[in-house]
């Protein structure tokens, strides 16, 4: 009885580069921000640059109005990322598995520096109502959102700015006070010696997972932006590795058909079957607080076209426990976005280009993002010595003689989500465990 769901990580990347207002393009900045999973925890402290503290926020609690209005906008903006990532042409045949929570960061904190028409689009984009919310308020929401931490999950942000690069204080000051940040000075006239300073930072604080985040770094970078999360979950009622047999996962409809080591258990499950979209939905708690939710829909399209954060609520609050003979596939899957098309396609257009307005960032140069990239992993498998006991609330079902059987052996979509916060930290989709 050692099973673990185990790691997740991601990371989301976006390159910023300088635009001379006189000439072509010369220093770029890259922005790059990392990330992985949490639930109700965040370790951070603060590193580096030793800023004078810019009172651009009052210290008052934050609204918990404020707060949930900004998760109600992250989970919409997940849900909509989704589809547009499940659309996008270079999804087609492919698994999905992002953080919809990341990226929001990403970007929110992006948006500490965006000015203007570009500060308007990220924020609408991100489902923020600028005329109701400032960036301070967002920034003080999301500082309590990311506030907590724990033993098995870590998260935070780092900054590396170049030698000759001066970012406005006030911008550092509060990706540290509210983002969490650590600041570093490097050169990136050095790509190579930068590019590992980076990768070094990413492996120390991913445990090892992500060893390679950046391959090439362009020589003109002047700023790297980089969030990470880790996440470990242990499932409150362990697999029996015992049980793990070599079964067959379908594809497509084609017939298709893959290997696949599928882990069995027959006990209490909480399940919900939605008629509206033909799904079964497995809750499969970690513990108190977070949750993985798998949904085996007969169709996958029309699941993915309706599912948004009012299915998820609706699902947690009407799942019943009964017994079932269940099996989901061990995988271990890796994802990699370009985000560009897709948040253009949501609006944020302008920061791609020479509309872009990130004079928060700095003054004197013009600064525009290359790009958004968002990295992604997933393991399901066995790790280390732990078993728990089982917990599982619900009605004694009225007839022992059948047990249903719920086989995860073809697609099927995926969530983590956090219950007390709602925040959903991973949405996504595997078609194919084995890739
Ligand atoms: C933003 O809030 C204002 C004031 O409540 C409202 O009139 C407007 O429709 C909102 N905008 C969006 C996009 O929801
Ligand atoms: C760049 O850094 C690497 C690693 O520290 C070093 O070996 C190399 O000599 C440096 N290159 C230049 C041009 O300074
Ligand atoms: C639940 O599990 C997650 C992931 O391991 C952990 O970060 C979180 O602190 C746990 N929450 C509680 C209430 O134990």
């Amino acid at each position: 009885v050692k099973w673990f769901f185990s790691l997740v990580w991601f990371v989301v990347l976006i390159d910023i580069f300088c635009l001379s207002i006189f000439t072509k393009m010369h220093a770029a900045l890259g922005i790059c921000i990392l990330s992985a999973v949490i639930c109700m925890g965040r370790g951070h402290h603060y590193v580096g640059h030793d800023h004078a503290k810019a009172q651009t926020h009052q210290d008052t609690a934050p609204d918990d109005n404020i707060v949930s209005l900004v998760t109600a906008a992250n989970q919409n903006f997940g849900f909509r990322l989704y589809m547009k990532l499940a659309a996008h042409a270079d999804s087609q045949g492919k698994n999905i598995f992002f953080s919809p929570i990341s990226v929001s960061v990403a970007l929110a904190a992006l948006s500490v520096g965006a000015r203007g028409e570009t500060h308007q689009q990220l924020f609408s984009g991100l489902g923020f109502n600028s005329t109701l919310y400032t960036q301070a308020d967002i920034d003080q929401a999301f500082q309590k959102l990311l506030k907590t931490s724990s033993e098995e999950t870590s998260e935070g942000t780092a900054v590396f700015v170049d030698h000759g690069f001066k970012p406005r204080p006030e911008f550092l000051e509060t990706l540290k006070q509210f983002y969490f940040a650590d600041g570093f000075n490097v050169d990136f006239t050095n790509s190579t010696e930068s590019a590992n300073t980076i990768n070094e930072y990413v492996r120390e604080k991913t445990k090892g997972k992500i060893d390679q985040l950046v391959e090439n770094l362009d020589g003109s970078t002047v700023m790297y932006l980089l969030s990470y999360i880790y996440f470990k979950g242990k499932w409150a009622t362990p697999f029996d590795p015992d049980l793990t047999k070599e079964d067959l996962f379908s594809v497509d409809e084609n017939t298709k058909v893959v290997p696949v080591q599928m882990m069995n258990k027959e006990e209490r499950f909480d399940i919900y079957y939605d008629q509206a979209v033909s799904t079964s939905v497995l809750h499969l708690p970690f513990n108190s607080s977070c949750s993985m939710l798998l949904m085996l829909p007969n169709d996958m399209k029309a699941l993915e076209n309706a599912i948004c954060p009012a299915h998820v609520t609706k699902w947690l609050k009407w799942m019943n426990s009964r017994k079932y003979d269940l099996y989901i596939p061990k995988f271990s899957i890796k994802t990699s976005y370009s985000m560009n098309d897709v948040l253009t396609e949501m609006g944020m257009t302008d920061m791609f280009g020479d509309q872009a307005d990130l004079s928060g960032i700095t003054e004197g140069q013009k600064l525009a993002v290359s790009k958004v990239v968002h990295k992604a992993t997933l393991d399901i498998d066995e790790a280390g010595a732990t078993a728990t006991a089982a917990t599982g609330i619900g009605l004694i079902p009225l007839s022992f003689q059948y047990i249903p059987v719920l086989k995860f052996n073809r697609p099927f979509m995926v969530a983590v989500v956090d219950r007390h916060t709602k925040n959903i930290l991973f949405v996504g989709k595997i078609i194919n465990p084995n890739i």
